[in-house]
């Protein structure tokens, strides 16, 4: 069984979240599930996401613009697409740890001449756009419909893993401690330059696993020209 991590986010009471579609409505109900509240804010504007407010509830759930959800969070989520990243206001997100579930997709964001040629990762596009702020990869190999399904309390023997990567060991603990409160092993695989090895169409991705299952196929994991 892993270790228990730290509980620095067993006090974090609110999630900023930036994106409200697949992966930030549904790390929205395991975050409330699991005790917290979350602020939340799409591109167009608070009065949009009436519908959603009402189905994860208004007691732990509110809507707001872009600058007041990340304001707001004690940890901010960024679950917007990878083409959007340089839009987010960087000064409400200094100092903070900001958890990153992005991928990419040339369809859907283009190309992205540094990460076709491997210059750089998702989520080191991400801590270059916020300089002053603790990304965290997390989220990014798991389907979002999965997050409140496949919750399991610690200790489970079969409990689902998710990777975390990031450059400040504090932040990761953090980060950690808040995976384990949604109901996920969280497995610390090095900085934002290893968090390739879980991008897009990597064996892991998508894959559900158990720590020790992530950590096998992570290390296994080659690193290959994008598609
Ligand atoms: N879907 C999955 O299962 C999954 C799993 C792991 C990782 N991811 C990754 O997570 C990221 C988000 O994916 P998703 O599936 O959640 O996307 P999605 O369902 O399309 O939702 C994207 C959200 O981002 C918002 N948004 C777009 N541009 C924005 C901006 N400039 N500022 C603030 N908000 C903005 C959208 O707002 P509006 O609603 O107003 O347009 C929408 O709420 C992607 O990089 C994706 O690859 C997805």
């Amino acid at each position: 069984m892993p270790a228990r991590t730290a509980c620095v986010a067993r006090t974090m009471s609110t999630l900023g979240i930036i994106g409200a579609g697949n992966i930030g409505s549904n790390v929205a109900k395991a975050a409330i599930a699991a005790g917290h509240d979350v602020v939340i804010a799409n591109s167009r504007g608070p009065e949009t996401l009436g519908d959603l407010i009402v189905e994860l509830g208004q007691e732990h759930a509110r809507a707001a613009t872009i600058d007041e959800a990340a304001a707001a969070g004690d940890i901010v989520l960024v679950a917007i697409p990878l083409s959007a990243i340089e839009t987010l206001p960087q000064a409400p997100l200094v100092g903070k740890i900001v958890l990153d579930a992005n991928n990419y997709y040339p369809g859907r964001d283009g190309r992205i001449a540094a990460l076709d040629t491997n210059m750089s990762t998702t989520s080191g596009l991400l801590q270059k756009h916020l300089p002053e702020s603790h990304v965290v990869k997390a989220f990014n190999h798991i389907n979002a419909k999965d997050i409140p399904r496949d919750a399991t309390p610690f200790g489970t023997p079969t409990r689902r893993a998710l990777a975390i990567f990031g450059q400040d060991g504090q932040a990761k603990e953090v980060a950690a401690a808040f995976l384990d409160d949604l109901g996920y092993d969280a497995v610390d695989l090095g900085t934002l330059d290893e968090s390739w090895r879980l991008e897009r169409d990597t064996p892991g991705y998508g894959k559900p696993m158990t720590a020790a299952e992530l950590r096998e196929i992570s290390a296994n994991t080659e690193r290959v020209q994008q598609q």
